[in-house]
């Protein structure tokens, strides 16, 4: 039996890791959401292994109340972590650092920070709390969900100059995984720290975004994303499904040895992101 926990889990790829793994009938899901009520779709799955747990990331409390909750089920282990959660964008991600409009100018130190509170410092929290239940588990890997975006020389490759908060927090969350990595009792207890992108992936989901205008707005950003693409790398075939991209990142994480972190590598396992 191996034990797993996902953030953000109700929707998009962290739901897809929750269906893939939990086809396992020994595996145990944890499945963290932030709202119950909106977890349809982990229910839909109606699998006894999968238990569903509420918590943002960025409230240590509820964190906490999940860890214990993971604890009593599992006998106080945890084998693998997946952090999925993460916020992407209030609306402002074809932005550039400087090109924000007037009437939001004043918003980039907003997203900057909220970017970071929940990519990075919520990631570190998830995981500063599970790691007394990751020690004593069998495989004591923690993924870190990253993004192509984060990588530099593929920014200049596509000159993608948007999503800013976005693709600064996920580099600093790559350098996160690297001092986990590097933490002697971590390396000693052959700890496997993993930064992982999926790919360019189709998650749209226009669920609760009921403004036409709006709607219209999120479609031609992910046109002008898809065609940028594109045209940087010729072989780029379009959005990959959540199906797809999780069954390559799982045979990544399968794949790496104990001791075995990487910051950060595609769903290939190499530096390939599309
Ligand atoms: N899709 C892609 O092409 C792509 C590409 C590169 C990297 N990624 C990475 O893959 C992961 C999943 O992406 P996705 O496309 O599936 O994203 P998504 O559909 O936007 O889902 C994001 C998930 O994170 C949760 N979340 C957001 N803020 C949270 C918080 N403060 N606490 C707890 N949960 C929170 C959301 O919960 P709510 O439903 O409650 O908002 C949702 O479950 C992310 O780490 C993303 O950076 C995706």
């Amino acid at each position: 039996m191996v034990s797993y926990v996902v953030t953000g889990a109700n929707r998009g790829i962290g739901l897809e890791f929750v269906r893939q793994l939990s086809v396992g009938s020994d595996n145990s899901v944890f499945a963290i959401v932030r709202d119950k009520s909106r977890a349809a779709k982990l229910e839909g799955l109606g699998r006894k292994n999968v238990y569903i747990l509420e918590a943002d990331v960025t409230d240590r409390a509820a964190i906490q109340t999940a860890v214990k909750q993971v604890s009593e089920v599992t006998g106080g282990t945890l084998d693998v972590l997946i952090n999925n959660a993460a916020f992407i964008g209030d609306g402002r991600e074809m932005y550039g650092l400087s090109s924000y409009p007037p009437e939001v100018e004043d918003k980039i130190g907003e997203d900057l920070l909220k970017a970071f509170n929940v990519n990075v410092v919520g990631t570190v929290t998830v995981t500063n709390l599970f790691l007394p239940l990751l020690r004593v588990g069998k495989l004591k890997k923690v993924i870190m969900i990253s993004t192509a975006a984060a990588d530099a020389e593929f920014t200049r490759k596509v000159e993608h100059e948007g999503v800013v908060p976005y693709s600064v927090s996920k580099a600093a969350l790559n350098m996160v995984v690297e001092k986990y990595a590097q933490e002697k009792r971590n390396r000693e207890e052959g700890f496997t720290f993993l930064a992982l992108a999926p790919g360019a992936v189709d998650t749209r989901e226009m669920e609760g975004v009921t403004d036409p205008e709006q709607i219209e707005e999120m479609k031609k950003m992910f046109d002008g994303i898809v065609s940028s693409l594109q045209k940087a790398v010729p072989t780029f075939e379009g959005l990959a499904t959540p199906e797809r991209a999780v069954t390559l990142m799982l045979e990544v994480i399968e794949k790496a040895e104990p001791g075995s972190s990487r910051s950060f590598l595609s769903q290939y396992g190499n530096k390939e992101w599309l």
